[in-house]
């Protein structure tokens, strides 16, 4: 007899419900009241439509509003209220709906609008070309899905069949997509909760670069800098300690700059660099948020000078309008060539793969990497001198458009101000801002590429004004 949702993984998971570690509630009275503010009757009906249609699921659905615009820097919603948009899911490196990429997909449908299998075509390879000049040292070998997620397992296959290995070392905290491999790597209870089950197995986790938080316990000094020489020797001594005795590990995957946003320390990667080669595992970047010019280098990975075996991306490759994603390996990794490890019915769409082509050629023409490199280090700046004014700020940090400032109650004890974070999202949306909060209390701030000095000044006044409102309460 079957045991019904009582007993099973559903009944486990209304006893203690998954860590909002991916933003801000669903239900929660501040939204609530926010809502009964701002959500029109028009707005109000689709949401209920939408509530109905879809299934429930965290950070998704219900949603907290509806969109009828987006438009560069903003979105606009179904009240015609205009946000600059400080998320966008990290899609939005060019803008929304650039001109150029527009015209670029509208010609290409009109060309050829798909590639059935055994077919190739131009989009399609040059991308891959452009995607292996851009890419550091000699990733050249390139497959396409659609989404980060499965293009992480693509990556996952490869690292098995080149290692005849399976296990798997990554970090807690991290996320790299809703799959089974890619939940299993994850180190979110939100995506691994009770009631999935069982995940894959070997696929072992160790405690992240966090040096606001070390999990190893070790304090910043008086100005809130970590001591980098340790924290990079603790947390890559850990990696190389684990390969070392669980032996036999494929790969260790993980995102080199992460999303909450922790910049590793320096040194960090080169450390595992050389664990990796010792212990025979691949190394494996998930730069699907940070590539493509997101913290202020084409990737990530380029600040540390470390080439990964196996690099993936997504996102904003395809500039904000189509769903695409890449996995790009060291030639010798190209031993699959009998089995079908990635061939998705949208492996080689002309119209996704030329949207990817222009983007790239956007990012570069319009010098974007430049602009969020420049951009975000004003913008670091001036959260640093907000940090020396307000207590409630317990530490900001990021690289490029990759930026967040962490909240706490008590500097000392470094309790997260959840609820000012919370609050403070809410004022924003107020102001026409438009930000994700991580952990809780992170303000964490990923705007497009294209974001003006102006537009930073812009949100950072609305931010700071938020604080000092709360600061003063
Ligand atoms: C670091 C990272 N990896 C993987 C993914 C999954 O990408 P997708 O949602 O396209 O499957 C995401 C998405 O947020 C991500 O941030």
């Amino acid at each position: 007899m079957s045991e019904g949702p009582g007993k099973s993984g559903l009944g486990n998971m209304k006893q203690g419900k998954p860590h909002q570690s991916e933003g801000d509630v669903n239900f929660s009275p501040r939204r609530k009241a926010w809502a009964a503010d701002n959500i029109g009757d028009k707005q109000a009906a689709l949401l209920k439509r939408d509530e109905a249609a879809f299934m429930h699921q965290s950070v998704s659905t219900p949603c907290l509003n509806t969109i009828k615009a987006a438009e560069g820097a903003y979105i606009i919603d179904g009240a015609g209220k205009k946000y600059l948009d400080f998320h966008g899911n990290n899609v939005h490196h060019i803008g929304y709906g650039h001109p150029r990429l527009k015209e670029a997909i509208t010609r290409q449908m009109e060309e050829l609008p798909f590639a059935p299998r055994r077919f190739t075509c131009e989009p399609a390879v040059e991308l891959a070309e452009k995607l292996a000049a851009i890419s550091p040292g000699d990733l050249s070998k390139v497959l396409y899905a659609t989404g980060g997620s499965d293009a992480i397992e693509m990556a996952m296959k490869v690292a098995r069949a080149k290692t005849g290995r399976f296990k798997t070392v990554s970090f807690w905290d991290a996320f790299h997509g809703a799959g089974f491999g890619a939940s299993s790597i994850g180190g979110e209870q939100l995506f691994r909760g009770e009631a999935i089950g069982p995940l894959l197995p070997g696929t072992e986790h160790v405690a992240p670069f966090a040096c606001y938080r070390c999990p190893y316990g070790y304090e910043c000094d008086e100005h809130g800098q970590p001591n980098v020489d340790l924290c990079k020797t603790t947390c890559a001594n850990m990696i190389r300690y684990v390969l070392e005795k669980e032996g036999n590990v494929a790969a260790v995957i993980a995102e080199p700059a992460r999303a909450v946003p922790y910049t590793p320390p320096p040194g960090f990667w080169k450390m595992v660099r050389e664990a990796c080669n010792d212990a025979g595992a691949l190394l494996i970047f998930d730069e699907i948020p940070t590539g493509l010019g997101k913290t202020g280098r084409m990737f990530a990975c380029d600040h540390d000078d470390v080439v990964p075996d196996i690099l993936v991306m997504g996102k904003a490759l395809g500039g904000g309008i189509l769903p695409i994603s890449a996995m790009l390996c060291r030639p010798e990794l190209d031993i699959l060539g009998d089995y079908a490890i990635g061939h998705y019915t949208h492996e080689k769409n002309p119209v996704t793969t030329r949207a990817a082509l222009t983007t790239i050629e956007i990012i570069e023409e319009e010098g974007l990497v430049q602009n969020a490199e420049q951009v975000g280090t004003y913008a670091l700046a001036r959260m640093e001198e907000m940090k020396e004014k307000y207590p409630l700020i317990g530490d900001v940090r990021g690289r490029g458009f990759l930026l967040g400032l962490e909240l706490v109650t008590d500097r000392d004890a470094k309790t997260p101000a959840t609820d000012a974070a919370e609050e403070i999202l809410y004022r924003a949306f107020d102001a026409g801002l438009s930000f994700k909060t991580t952990m809780g209390n992170v303000l964490t701030l990923t705007p497009p590429l294209i974001t003006t000095r102006e537009q930073m000044d812009f949100a950072l006044d609305v931010i700071e004004g938020a604080i000092r409102d709360l600061n003063n309460k």
